[in-house]
């Protein structure tokens, strides 16, 4: 007998693991994952103090071409790294400082820079998923029981339609 197709809205990509062993390696992660991104993308970072968050997103704005090094703001919530050439902008969100949360990411305005950007934001959890269901997100673990440890395991996971056809398995390769 013949098995019925799964409907669409079914189909739900697979999580991408990788294991990630340097600094380095986490940076050229970030390059190739900014081949994937457009304008209107969300890219959600998760994982603690010193996970490597700030170390992926250098590497997405060095992918994207984009002016200014990634940092960790000390009181810049949202950073606008501009394209140098004629790609989208990188907004680097750190709402780790944002203790107003709901408020204070509104007066941020994403809403309106998303469709012509590519956002990322760091510690954004209970705060950005409102701003759209489609977004990338992306779990960094370290090893566990060696704190001196430069292994990261990191998960992506895309939701919504838009990432249901992102090859993210190019990542994994
Ligand atoms: N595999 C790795 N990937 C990324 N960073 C690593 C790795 N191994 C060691 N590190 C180090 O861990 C630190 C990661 O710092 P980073 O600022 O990227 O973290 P973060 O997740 O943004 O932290 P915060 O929550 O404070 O913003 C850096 O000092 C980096 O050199
Ligand atoms: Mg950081």
């Amino acid at each position: 007998m013949e098995r019925p197709a799964a409907p669409a809205a079914a189909r739900h990509p697979a999580d991408i693991r990788l294991t990630i062993t340097s600094p380095e390696q986490m940076r050229e992660l970030g390059r190739r994952l900014a081949e994937l991104l457009r304008a209107g993308d969300l890219v959600m970072l998760s994982g603690e103090l010193g996970a490597g968050k700030t170390t992926l997103t250098r590497g997405l704005g060095e992918g994207l071409g984009v002016r200014g090094a990634v940092t960790s703001p000390t009181f810049v919530i949202a950073r606008v790294h501009p394209s140098l050439g004629d790609g989208p902008p990188l907004v680097h969100v750190d709402a780790y400082r944002l203790a107003g949360g709901l408020d204070e990411m509104e007066d941020l305005d994403l809403d309106v820079s998303l469709p012509d950007s590519v956002i990322v934001v760091e510690w954004g959890e209970g705060k950005v998923e409102e701003l759209t269901e489609e977004r990338l997100q992306v779990v960094i673990h370290r090893a566990v029981g060696d704190t001196t440890d430069e292994v990261r395991h990191v998960t992506l996971t895309g939701l919504g339609e838009r990432w249901s056809e992102a090859d993210l398995e190019t990542l994994a390769g």
